[in-house]
This record gives structure tokens, C-alpha cells and sequence, in this order.
């Protein structure tokens, strides 16, 4: 297992170009299954967990091939299996998104159920009851849920809870349902509105996404084509953030500035100056420490939970006190505990924690728990004093393309070493 060393030091100052969305890539790639013909996929980011949905679709006989740009090729006219095995499940939740697209294709899918992580139990119990009432037979039983379904009816699902994967299996599923569905309380995230976008140039009627009801009229099969995944809007608030943590002045590029509005208003608030222009944006902090700033995390377009640990390395060492409430994940927290290794005064306190900036961080080893909390203690280390040594770094791996090499470009001192 690879770390990270990295030695406290200047602003970081510079340029980034943002990759495709890992939110975006990894549902579209499941959407590929339902389409009657070859389709390539552009602007996919080169993570770990594409490349596992790529030796997921392989592993059901589907034919996957990349080119040298990175771009996607799915045919799954050679499909032969309709299982998503435990071994490549526990590694990629987000498997869970092959269920839809096989039920409503192919009537039968067996996907392992996938565990918990490290956040949370991640319950699929609304994708499983939203396609059970289009009409599949589900059976729950060793460890697999096992669905079958002659042809799925459309209808109208009222999500209990706003579910950002449940909204997009249950869309893509309905879109070769008989009839309309209608989707009530759907997740309004940028990358389910991708998906639609791509299902639709696919031949799939979708309509009001980005709102909170869907209404998706059947139809009787997709057509192959081409589509580009949308920029990884978590990707730029990440880098946006070492610019300000560190007091410098960063810009992303191949973004979509209307995607972080949340993230925008509250790096503002904490002193940093915003502006943005036609796919960029740049925070300046001018030198200045920045300023303490209250996060209450909640579904898009509000502020977003994969930014929240980013927020709390921020107010760790920012000027004054502030809390970040999580109100999406049950135990998303653990970076708080990392981070006092590195001299954060941080209190916990339920789903809230009390965060007092300290005005410098030292460097300690530290372990990576989860994809985010990670990113945090990249954060938090790039302005410890001294060296921070970061274990367990393929969580990063799994949602940022080339960390190091993008944030040495920007005057950081960061190197993978063995472990
Ligand atoms: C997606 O996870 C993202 N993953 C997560 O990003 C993101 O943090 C999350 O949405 C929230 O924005 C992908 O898109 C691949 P949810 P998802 O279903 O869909 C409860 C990252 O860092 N719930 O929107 O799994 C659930 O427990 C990852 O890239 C049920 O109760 O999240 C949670 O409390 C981490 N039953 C809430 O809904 C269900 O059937 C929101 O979860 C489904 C969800």
C-alpha cells in the first residue's frame, strides 16, 4: 500500500484542469446496459473505481474497450451474465447501479448487496423497494439481491429519502419500462441531470431533471452514441480549498461554475476572493488567513457532504470557531479524529463538530479512512508544519486522478512512497 508524504509549506498558487465526474462516469458506464448498440463515453476520469465498473461489465461477458484519450467504448450486445459478483461489489458500492439497467433490459440481474462502508450503512432499501413497485420480483437471499421481471411498468415512486444512486437506478430502469413513471423527491445532483442528459441522446424520454420529480416515458429500446461525462465539480471544491487553506490563489479550469454555488458562497464567507468565467473558476485569499465558517451539510443544491471534510481542514485553521453539521451520512466524521493528530481543536458532538482554528498544524502520520476525509488531511497537511505522512491513500486514489502530480504543479511538496 502506497502513502503520501507531504511537507507543510507555501500557497499554492497555479492553474488546474478538472477531470470528468467519478459521480457522473460511474452510472453512465451502467447505463451502457441498457442501450442497443455500442456507446463511447468521453472525459472518463481515470480512477480506481472506473476501472472496476469496467471489470464489472467485462466480468457479464459485455465488451469494454478504452482508447488512448481515456474514452469508454460499451457493447453489451455480447453480454452472457447478469451478476455483480461480492468480490467486485464490496470494493465499489456503486455497482449497485448495473441493477436497474439490467432489470429493464435484460429482466434478470443478481447483484451482491452491497456492505457498508466506512460512512455509513449505505441501505439500498429504496432502490430495491422503487423497482419492486415497476413490478420486479425481488428476493433478498445469501447476500445477493436477485431480481427478475417480464417487462417493467412504469408508475409513480415517492421516495422516502432523497437518494442520489436510488434516484438514478429507478430513472434508468424506467426508461424501458412500459408507460410513463414518475419519479416524486428524486435527487437533484448535477450527475443524475448527466445521466438523463445521456440517456436522452440515447433515445430515452426523460424530463425535470434537476428537479425534484422526474416523469420518464418509456420507450422500446436505446440507440448507441456518444457522450462526455460532465467536469467533477467535488474534484475543483477540493483544489479550490488548497488554494485557500494555504492562502494562495488557485484556478480550475474545465468546470462548471454553477455546480458549486454552495461551496462558492461559503469560501466567500471565509474571506476568499471568488470569481468565475466561462468553465473557470478562482479563489484568491490574498495572503490572508481565512475565516471561520458554519457548514450544515444537505441534498444538491445545498451544500454538499463530499465537500464537507474539506471544509472542516479548512476551519481548522481558520480565525474563529464554527460548526459542520452532517446531516447525510451517520459517520462521516473520522477525519475529525485524524485531524488532532495534527493539532486541530476539534469536539464532536453528535452529527455536529465544534471546530476552534488553531493558527498553525503540525505534521503527524495519519490514516485514510474514506475517499473524502482523505482529501481533508491532503488539505490539512499541505499547511502542517513539517512532514505528514498519510497511509491507506488508495481511498484518494479512488476519486482524484493524479493528486500528486495536480498539486505539485501548484507549488506543493508531495510525493507517493511505499508503505
Ligand atoms: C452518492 O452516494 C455518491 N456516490 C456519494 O459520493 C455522495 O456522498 C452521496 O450520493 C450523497 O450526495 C455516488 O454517486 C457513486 P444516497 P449514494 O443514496 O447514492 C440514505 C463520494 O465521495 N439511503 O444519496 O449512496 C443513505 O443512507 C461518494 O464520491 C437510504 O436510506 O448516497 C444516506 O443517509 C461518497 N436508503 C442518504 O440516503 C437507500 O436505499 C443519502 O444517500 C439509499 C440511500
Amino acid at each position: 500500500m502506497d502513502a503520501l508524504q507531504i511537507e507543510g509549506g507555501p500557497p499554492l498558487v497555479g492553474e488546474v484542469k478538472i477531470s470528468g465526474a467519478k459521480n457522473a462516469a460511474l452510472p453512465i458506464l451502467a447505463a451502457a446496459l441498457l442501450v442497443d448498440g455500442p456507446v463511447t463515453i468521453g472525459n472518463v476520469p481515470h480512477l480506481q473505481d472506473v476501472t472496476t465498473s469496467n471489470e464489472l461489465l467485462g466480468r457479464m461477458g459485455v465488451t469494454v474497450s478504452i482508447d488512448e484519450k481515456m474514452r469508454v467504448t460499451v457493447d453489451a450486445s455480447t453480454i452472457a451474465h447478469f451478476v455483480a459478483p461480492y468480490e467486485l461489489v464490496k470494493t465499489m458500492r456503486a455497482s449497485i447501479l448495473v441493477l436497474g439497467p439490467l432489470l429493464a433490459r435484460f429482466g434478470q440481474a443478481d447483484v451482491s448487496l452491497p456492505g457498508g462502508c466506512a460512512i455509513g450503512a449505505r441501505p439500498v432499501d429504496l432502490h430495491v423497494a422503487g423497482l419492486s413497485q415497476l413490478g420486479a420480483d425481488i428476493r433478498i437471499e445469501n447476500g445477493f439481491i436477485r431480481a427478475r421481471a417480464k417487462r417493467l411498468r412504469g408508475c409513480r415512486l415517492v421516495l422516502d429519502t432523497v437518494t442520489v444512486t436510488g434516484t438514478e437506478n429507478l430513472m434508468m430502469a424506467a426508461t424501458l419500462a412500459e408507460g410513463t413513471t414518475i419519479i416524486e423527491n428524486a435527487a437533484r445532483e448535477p450527475e443524475v441531470v448527466d445521466l438523463a442528459n445521456f440517456l436522452n441522446v440515447m433515445g430515452a424520454r426523460i424530463r425535470g431533471a434537476g428537479s425534484a420529480t422526474l416523469v420518464i416515458e418509456g420507450v422500446d429500446r436505446l440507440h448507441g452514441g456518444s457522450y462526455d461525462v460532465l467536469p467533477d465539480r467535488i474534484e475543483a471544491g477540493t483544489y479550490l480549498l488548497a488554494g485557500a487553506i494555504t492562502r494562495g490563489r488557485v484556478k480550475v479550469r474545465d468546470v462548471e461554475p454553477a455546480h458549486l454555488d454552495a461551496v462558492l458562497a461559503k469560501i466567500s464567507e471565509a474571506g476568499g476572493e471568488v470569481t468565475t468565467g466561462d468553465r473557470w473558476i478562482q479563489v484568491d485569499m490574498h495572503g490572508q488567513r481565512p475565516r471561520s465558517v458554519d457548514i450544515r451539510t444537505a441534498p444538491y443544491p445545498a451544500f454538499p457532504t463530499d465537500m464537507q471534510a474539506q471544509f472542516a481542514a479548512l476551519n481548522s485553521v481558520a480565525e474563529g470557531v464554527a460548526t459542520i453539521t452532517e446531516t447525510i451520512f451517520e459517520n462521516r466524521f473520522m477525519h475529525m479524529v485524524e485531524m488532532r493528530r495534527l493539532g486541530a481543536d476539534i469536539r464532536v458532538e453528535g452529527n455536529t463538530a465544534i471546530i476552534r482554528g488553531v493558527p498553525r498544524l503540525t505534521a503527524a502520520p495519519v490514516m485514510a479512512t474514506d475517499l473524502r476525509a482523505s482529501a481533508s488531511l491532503v488539505l490539512a497537511a499541505l499547511v502542517a508544519e513539517g512532514r505528514t505522512q498519510i497511509e491507506r491513500i488508495y481511498h484518494i486514489d479512488r476519486g482524484y486522478e493524479r493528486i500528486e502530480e495536480k498539486l505539485n504543479a501548484l507549488g506543493a511538496d508531495i510525493r507517493r512512497v511505499p508503505a
